[in-house]
């Protein structure tokens, strides 16, 4: 028996029991006549004790331990004369009899302890060391709980989990596919699933009416904090429904995995914002409601005074921030600085001060009067003591930059606490987005998410204005999941192909066999996604969803551990039948 107990178990109540234990040397110790030593395993650290003067022999191969060796003892536990407060085993210690080395260790290339003194990259490619560290455990064990609470929530409402294919046909969710070759097929190539969107809407038509899967996706894009190029989806889809049927659903589920998880009572109703809305007054498809910084539109009382760039823009944008007359000079150029970065794109940021004295100052004085400013101030709603911060340039690009500015400022004035969680259903998508390096139309979603009947008489005239039945969870600025209902109509489903610009013969290659398949009576249907990754970094309070990853990618898509991706040797090509150009 390797061990009788482990190394978070033992408290006062066990002195004098005889224990036996197992784990890695964390540190050691000598202080003269003792030695002690840190055994650490997945539950904790027990202090070990040796005594030269009772144990000479053990207590000198004690001392020869490196860190990270594997070691069993066993002994007895004993009441600790000056007590560690900070762990939960720090009232006791083990008086050891025996120690036997399981295995020895080389040094680690860092220490291996709650702050470590090693650098990302190199924590990165010694992945299963920094594994053994509790704040990297913790993440992953906050992840099994949550998708523990997921599986048992979506099986009390009689969804059944259904494996979906790995090796697949492209499905078109916005990103390039990663492709594998068919050896037994000579020159054809599977993709990966970005989703499996098809697959879950094949399986409504084959009747299982509530469908979920804890399940990897791969997408080949452009990898930020919050994509990784393969991550996990909670995917969901059912049948005979609408879209306020699903949204209360996975409402109830985001509400259960907070309570059992985080114990966080969330909104007993998510707020619900429209697109158009959401970019109006936060320029983003996923706001961040935990703070105001609301968006104003300065466009009355800014133009027409002689200032060409305002007069010139298609939208003047302001923010306030209240109490912020204070900014020093330097604090307003490092914002100005900041926001000319070429990734936010500004060519400049104009600032109104509000004076507790009542009086106005701002970086466009010369063109405006201290009545004109007041109209600002007024437009704001902004007191004396509170700082406009305005831009403008053409509407879209204006509102992403001053989403970039807000979420910014709301990082600066402390206004982003990451123990407050504020979930926000955004809905009414729009079915189309007209992408200017094409010159075409392309689904918002994907293109089997059905148009809104209201507004399928402005699908041939003004294609751009349709909204579909299209929905997004956004919480804390961050897009946790997203869906939509089905078309479930083959007639529909194929004029949505052609306004995508499929040929029908396009169209029957990618998606012959789902049209087939809504000819033989497809249910009603939608569903959604989420992000596990994204949901469980947000629920421990963190940007970053690499850290919530067991074997994640860098941000070059490589895994440094086992150093992938990696050509293939001329003997696995010639099989495959690939040349490289
Ligand atoms: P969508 O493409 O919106 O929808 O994806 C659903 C959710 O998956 C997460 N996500 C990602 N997480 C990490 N890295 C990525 N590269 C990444 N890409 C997406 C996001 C996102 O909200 N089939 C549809 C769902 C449906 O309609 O039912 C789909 O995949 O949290």
């Amino acid at each position: 028996m390797y061990r009788s107990h482990t190394c978070g178990e033992l408290r006062l109540s066990h002195i004098g029991s005889k224990v036996t234990l197992s784990g890695w040397v964390q540190k050691s110790r000598d202080l003269g006549g003792m030695t002690f030593l840190d055994l650490r395993d997945r539950y904790g650290i027990t202090q070990l004790a040796f005594n030269l003067e009772e144990a000479a022999g053990i207590t000198e191969q004690a001392r020869q331990l490196g860190r990270e060796f594997v070691v069993q003892v066993e002994g007895e536990v004993i009441e600790r004369s000056s007590k560690n407060k900070n762990i939960p085993t720090g009232e006791i210690e083990i008086k050891v009899s025996s120690l036997k080395v399981l295995n020895v260790s080389k040094t680690p290339p860092f220490t291996i302890e709650d702050e470590t003194d090693g650098g990302e990259e190199l924590r990165a490619k010694y992945r299963y060391l920094d594994l053994r560290r509790n704040p990297v455990q913790d993440k992953l064990r906050l992840r099994n709980k949550v998708s523990l609470e997921t599986r048992k929530f979506l099986d009390s409402q009689d969804f059944l989990d259904v494996e979906t294919p790995v090796l697949i046909k492209s499905t078109p969710e916005g990103a390039r596919d990663f492709v594998v070759p068919s050896r037994m097929n000579g020159g054809q190539f599977y993709a990966l699933p970005q989703s499996p969107q098809t697959f879950k809407q094949l399986l409504m038509v084959s009747g299982f009416d509530r469908y979920y899967q804890i399940v990897k996706c791969f997408r080949d894009e452009d990898l930020r904090a919050d994509r990784q190029p393969e991550f996990t989806q909670i995917d969901c889809e059912m049948a005979f429904v609408e879209q306020e049927d699903i949204l209360n659903t996975f409402e109830a589920m985001i509400q259960h995995l907070f309570r059992e998880v985080r114990n966080v009572e969330l909104d007993a109703k998510f707020p619900r914002m429209t697109y158009a809305e959401a970019m109006e007054r936060y320029g983003s498809d996923k706001p961040d409601i935990r703070f105001g910084l609301e968006f104003v539109d300065m466009n009355a009382v800014t133009k027409n005074k002689g200032f060409a760039i305002f007069d010139a823009a298609e939208q003047v944008l302001a923010i306030n921030a209240q109490d912020c007359a204070g900014y020093t000079r330097k604090q307003l150029d490092k914002l100005t600085d900041w926001v000319r970065r070429p990734q936010i794109g500004c060519k400049g940021l104009v600032y109104l001060k509000c004076n507790e004295d009542g009086t106005y100052k701002s970086s466009v004085d010369k063109f405006y009067t201290q009545e004109d400013l007041a109209e600002w101030a007024k437009a704001a709603d902004a007191k004396p003591g509170d700082l406009l911060l305005v831009i403008s340039g053409d509407l879209d690009k204006t509102r992403k930059q001053m989403n970039e500015l807000r979420l910014h400022m709301g990082d600066e004035l402390g206004l982003r606490n990451p123990n407050v969680f504020k979930p926000l259903w955004v809905i009414d998508f729009p079915l189309l987005e007209w992408d200017e390096e094409s010159e075409r139309f392309h689904a918002m979603h994907h293109p089997f998410t059905s148009p809104k009947p209201e507004d399928m008489h402005l699908i041939n005239t003004d294609p751009g204005k349709v909204r579909a039945n299209a929905y997004d969870l956004a919480m804390n600025g961050v897009e946790l999941g997203g869906g939509s209902i089905r078309i479930h109509d083959r007639e529909i489903q194929s004029r949505m192909f052609d306004l995508l610009g499929f040929t029908k013969e396009e169209a029957e290659a990618q998606f012959g066999f789902l049209m087939s398949a809504f000819e033989y009576g497809a249910p009603p249907h939608g569903g959604l996604a989420f992000g596990l990754d994204r949901l469980v970094a947000t629920m421990g309070g963190s940007d970053s969803i690499r850290d919530y990853i067991a074997f994640p990618k860098n941000n070059s898509g490589r895994d440094v551990m086992i150093d992938a991706p990696s050509p293939l040797n001329e003997e696995q090509m010639n099989e495959l039948g690939i040349k490289l150009q």
